[in-house]
């Protein structure tokens, strides 16, 4: 894996920047982007190039307009000589959420739409932007974060569920497109984790004891219990996994 490059949006926080981490102590270099924490983006640089001795940058990405992955990934060429492996993670909260997390009869076109852009389209265009570079060197392994909100009810969530539905679809026509050229696509579906996304639920102590309930394990999901799988659908061992959501919730969806 050493000597590869990871391109990742949203990891200066929660589950993005764990992922940040697992690639990075793998050898792995990373580019990724940040949309309003600057600062914390160049000290994860800092950290990590000097812990891990790989190389890091990072991009300012707002994904409410998706387009903007094309100038990105142009700033990406020129510093890293390839791209094997895109994970789709950067998340939308705070005003442009407003009408899109919400009770079903306080939902609003505008809300559910910028969820929509942020989930869906951010992760067409990163994915198609990625693909082209993954071409030249022969494959890749393309991923998005998803949420099993899409499988259990969870209050005010219906707009993020529905995104996150269509994420799951739009990978599985990404990977029966994009087999031919040695790309895998998959999604990985987390239950409740414990980030600031989740804290930005008003009801997050009744979510976090509600899920501490209803997991198998009794307890709420971390960062690090999602960063293990994203790295294992991009290695080897998972060569023949396309088209998959992978689901790690500590058995909330069941029980
Ligand atoms: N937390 C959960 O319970 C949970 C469960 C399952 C799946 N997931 C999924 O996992 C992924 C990461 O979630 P998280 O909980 O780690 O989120 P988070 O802690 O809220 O972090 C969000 C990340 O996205 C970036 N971001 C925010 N607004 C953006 C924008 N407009 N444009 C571009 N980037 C933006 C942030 O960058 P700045 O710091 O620079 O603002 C940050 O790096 C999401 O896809 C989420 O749906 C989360």
């Amino acid at each position: 894996m050493k000597n590869k490059t990871l391109v990742i949006s949203g990891a200066t926080r929660g589950i993005g920047k764990a992922i940040l981490y697992k690639f990075a102590e793998n050898g792995i270099n990373v580019a990724f982007t940040y949309n309003s924490n600057e600062d914390i983006a160049n000290e994860i640089i800092k950290d990590v190039e000097s812990k891990f001795n790989i190389k890091a940058k990072a991009y300012k990405l707002n994904i409410l307009e998706p387009n903007e992955y094309k100038d990105i990934f142009k700033e990406i060429d020129k510093d890293f000589d390839r791209v094997d492996f895109f994970i789709s993670n950067a998340i939308i909260s705070g005003r442009s959420v407003v009408g899109g997390f919400a009770p079903f009869m306080r939902l609003k076109p505008k809300g559910l739409n910028n969820i929509y852009t942020a989930t869906v389209l951010a992760f067409v265009v990163g994915a198609q932007e990625a693909t082209k570079r993954m071409q030249k060197i022969g494959g890749g392994s393309i991923i998005t974060l998803s949420s099993t909100g899409n499988l259990v009810y969870t209050p005010n969530y219906s707009g993020h569920a529905n995104s996150k539905a269509s994420v799951e679809t739009m990978m599985k026509y990404a990977a029966a497109e994009l087999g031919e050229f040695n790309i895998r696509v998959n999604a990985v579906s987390g239950g409740p984790i414990d980030t600031d996304a989740l804290k930005a639920f008003p009801n997050y102590e009744e979510v976090k004891s509600e899920v501490e309930k209803r997991s198998a394990l009794n307890r709420m999901g971390e960062p690090n219990d999602l960063s293990g799988i994203c790295y294992f659908l991009c290695t080897e061992e998972a060569s023949w996994m396309t088209g998959q959501t992978i689901i790690v919730d500590g058995g909330t969806s069941f029980k």
